[in-house]
């Protein structure tokens, strides 16, 4: 049976990744708005991995026999300055997702859920990643400048991101 306090933050993680689904559509929006479809399609597979993550702790919260509890989630923005604006927002936000895993495991620790740490452990590494695609995307922007030419190349190459949906048993894509 899953403590109640541990329930509580796992439900708003369940909150804070679906806004993070969120965050991402809208971003696929802007991009789709500045024609720039690789861009988008990165944006949605992103937005399809956050739901996963949201249904991770919703799977688990029902497992330990805890109650799962949706609240209302908060709109995104809907504008960004330039695609590198949205990168830097989009590696900021991801930031602040792993400070928010980071304050999970610390709490499992402190109560000595070793089952809630364990599960942590899956996003603990995932985070690396998030984190560092993010980043990638930005510093590739940033070589690219202004120039048309490189912008259009890593438009192709984003649009070359898959996301295929984990059959039973091994969500963790
Ligand atoms: Fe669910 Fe992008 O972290």
């Amino acid at each position: 049976m899953i403590d109640k306090k541990i329930q509580d933050a796992f439900n708003g993680q369940i909150n804070a990744e679906i806004y993070s689904s969120y965050l991402y559509l809208s971003m696929e929006a802007y991009f789709g708005s500045i024609n720039l479809p690789g861009f988008a399609n990165w944006m949605r597979c992103q937005a399809q991995e956050e739901l996963l993550h949201a249904m991770k702790f919703f799977d688990f919260i029902n497992e330990r026999g805890g109650d799962v509890n949706l609240t209302q989630i908060d709109g995104p923005p809907t504008k960004w300055d330039s695609p590198l604006h949205a990168f830097e927002e989009a590696y900021k936000h991801e930031q602040k997702v792993t400070a928010l895993i980071n304050g999970l495991v610390d709490l499992a620790i402190a109560d000595r859920d070793h089952a809630s740490a364990n599960f942590l452990q899956w996003f603990v590494t995932e985070q690396v990643e998030e984190e560092a695609s993010a980043y990638d995307v930005v510093q590739r922007l940033k070589l690219a400048g202004d120039q048309g030419g490189g912008m259009f190349m890593i438009d192709r190459e984003l649009a070359t991101r898959t996301f295929v949906y984990p059959t039973a048993g091994t969500q963790g894509a």
